[in-house]
């Protein structure tokens, strides 16, 4: 038996939407699963993934268990595209490859919320894994025992998604610990306002509202002072006025900038304006995935 699963990057946070909201690009990883009598196999990945604690299998079997799937083994391949922890959710891509191998192979991979609830608890937040599960933008809520809430939101722009990707890499476990445990009230609310502002400004076509709706007080500005340029390359994004807004994609480093489908200049633009600030960076125009 053999299934193949393919699945988006994904940018999280969108600015102040830390842990809540996130979106699908198109750019993709797949694997494939096939149910084999001979040992583990894992190949396409790096020699130090390739074993029993490689994400993908650790997913798999869990899911394996759950949706009760029989099997003496596993053959895992894996063809990658997106890029390794640079905020663009490639572990999210491992843990939902996993989950829905083992749904699909017992012909159960339309069950996406129970999908999405275990995909939330391995990787412990939802914001990437809701919109590489559901494709678009999404928003979630995460109640006791993940039970999770996504919505997917109606984005009524055709936007295109410039991501600057750094040369470097960015742990999310060192980007979170960053993080003050505790937020002032005057944060939390502009967090909330901008949040509220964003999302309102996706459906109803507002772009003047992004520039604005993108900002954060929650994570940025820490996680900012661990990415070589991070605060110059905002400033000048900020001024660009294509730019419809700008935010640290997932735990960073990647920075995402937002434009128009229209705008068939801006990444050139970009690219001149910020110059040296991102020398050596891989620039990628991408699009929703949906
Ligand atoms: N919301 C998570 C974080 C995304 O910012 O830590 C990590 O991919």
């Amino acid at each position: 038996m053999y299934v193949k699963v393919k699945v988006p990057a994904t940018s999280a946070n969108l600015g102040p939407g830390f842990d809540v909201a996130g979106l699908a690009v198109t750019l993709y990883n797949t694997f494939t699963f096939e149910l084999t009598d001979g040992p583990l196999e894992i190949t396409g990945c790096p020699e130090q993934f390739a074993n029993e604690d490689n994400l993908t299998y650790q997913a798999f079997k869990k899911a394996a268990k759950q949706v009760g799937l029989e099997y003496h083994n596993v053959k895992i391949h894996t063809k990658t595209e997106v890029p390794f922890t640079r905020g663009l959710g490639s572990s999210s891509t491992c843990i939902v490859a996993g989950i829905v191998g083992a749904y699909a192979l017992m012909d159960r991979a339309d069950e996406r919320k129970e999908i999405l609830n275990l995909a939330t608890e391995i990787e412990g937040h939802p914001d990437n894994v809701a919109p590489a599960i559901f494709g678009g933008m999404t928003v979630s809520v995460v109640e006791a025992d993940y039970n999770v809430t996504t919505l997917s939101l109606p984005v009524k722009h055709d936007y295109r998604f410039v991501a600057l990707i750094p040369p470097f890499t960015l742990s999310t476990e060192k980007a979170r610990s960053v993080l003050p445990e505790q937020l002032e009230r005057k944060d939390a609310i502009a967090n909330v306002s901008h949040l509220a502002l964003m999302v309102a400004s996706i459906i109803n076509g507002y772009d003047h509202g992004l520039k604005l709706g993108f900002k954060d007080r929650f994570h940025q500005p820490y996680r900012g002072q661990l990415i070589n340029n991070f605060f110059p390359i905002m400033e000048c994004l900020e001024k660009d006025e294509g730019v419809l807004g700008a935010y640290l994609s997932g735990a960073g480093p990647t920075i995402m900038a937002l434009i128009k489908a229209e705008d068939t200049k801006g990444v050139v633009r970009i690219k001149d304006e910020l110059g040296d600030l991102i020398k050596g960076w891989r620039v990628e125009k991408l699009e929703l995935d949906t």
